[in-house]
């Protein structure tokens, strides 16, 4: 009987001497941050360039649609800088922007942008152009693989046979990419029958005019000045292209295709040197994202067409449809849109 008593006592005593075990007291989840209305929004927007004419529009008409829905547009334009572009959405990041809308410069180099706001607590939109290998949340742009069987349905229209001059973009452009894969998706059963030849198919640094122009002066050159067709990747590298058909004799000879309708190219249309471009409503691209920004700042759900493949993840991405025009088509898309002025377009 001693015996049972001492070990209760000691086991008692024992336990008494134990730590305690606080009860698991349930710590209350932070309050989520309280959801903003539009008008609360602060839109980070970080664009690559205004170099081509479309993106001036672009930042006019992203303002425009902000302003309508009461947000605000933080604003940086990275000139072609790598690096620039990298520290200035760091800095708006910094300062305290609800979503972030990027065009890059080089779709590799934002991909760190993407983490450093997710850490952040930011939501990424790729607007136009697609940051590679990275988490981003939404890609809003156009169909661009279309743009590109646009082009190349077109010339082979005009063109079914011959040799053919490859202008792509920028190597760093995602958008070039998805371009040049349209374009070899239409032109491959006539490059396997021999009845098409691309003699000469080189990446365009910069979207640079003067790039286009010396590439376009080396496949004349090589294959003396016997060309049929030339895809350049938008109007701007187009325009290089027909700058040295001009110095050959042979602008308005060979059909030359581009992108973007920006009023030079449109022009050389209406004058015979080019022979088509796509037209994409910049106010439809710029209204979609705007909409689109606010709601991933808000939360709301987004309803994606489909997802693209970046490298890391399939990305929720909402794609418009390019528009071909030629000299026919004209008046019934850029100028029925006020897109381009019909006296602009048209004056001698
Ligand atoms: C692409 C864009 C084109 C073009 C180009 C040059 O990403 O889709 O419209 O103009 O950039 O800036």
């Amino acid at each position: 009987m001693k015996k049972w008593l001492i070990l209760i006592y000691t086991t008692l005593l024992l336990t008494a001497c134990l730590p305690r075990e606080e009860a698991a007291v349930e710590k209350p989840l932070p309050e989520p941050p309280p959801v903003k209305s539009a008008e609360e929004i602060k839109i980070g927007f970080s664009m690559d360039t205004l170099k081509e004419e479309r993106w001036t529009k672009d930042l006019e008409l992203f303002k425009e649609a902000a302003e309508q829905h009461g947000a605000e547009v933080v604003l940086e334009i990275a000139d072609g800088d790598d690096v620039k572009q990298v520290w200035q959405t760091e800095k708006m990041i910094s300062e305290g922007i609800d979503v972030l809308v990027v065009v890059p410069h080089n779709a590799e180099s934002m991909a760190a942008i993407v983490e450093r706001a997710h850490d952040a607590g930011i939501k990424v939109l790729s607007y136009d152009r697609l940051v590679r290998n990275a988490e981003v949340d939404l890609y809003v742009s156009y169909d661009n693989e279309q743009v590109g069987i646009l082009q190349a349905q077109a010339m082979t229209k005009l063109v079914p046979k011959g040799k053919y001059v490859y202008l792509g973009g920028a190597e760093t452009d995602y958008n070039a990419h998805l371009i040049k894969q349209g374009v070899f998706s239409v032109l491959k059963p006539y490059i396997e029958s021999g009845e098409i030849t691309v003699v000469f198919n080189q990446w365009t640094k910069d979207w640079l005019p003067q790039y286009a122009k010396e590439n376009m002066e080396a496949a004349l050159q090589a294959n003396n000045d016997d060309i049929d067709a030339v895809i350049a990747g938008n109007d701007a590298t187009a325009g290089g292209a027909i700058d040295a058909l001009q110095a050959n004799g042979l602008a308005g000879k060979i059909p030359v295709a581009g992108q973007d309708a920006d009023l030079l190219g449109v022009r050389r249309i209406v004058e015979g040197t080019q022979t088509v471009t796509m037209y994409k409503s910049i106010d439809d691209l710029s209204q979609k994202a705007v909409e689109l920004a606010i709601k991933l700042a808000i939360g709301e759900e987004i309803q994606e067409d489909l997802k693209i493949n970046n490298g890391k993840i399939n990305v929720p991405s909402v794609l418009l449809s390019p528009v071909l025009v030629d000299e026919s088509t004209i008046r019934e898309t850029v100028i029925a849109d006020g897109f381009h002025l019909e006296k602009e377009v048209y004056a001698p």
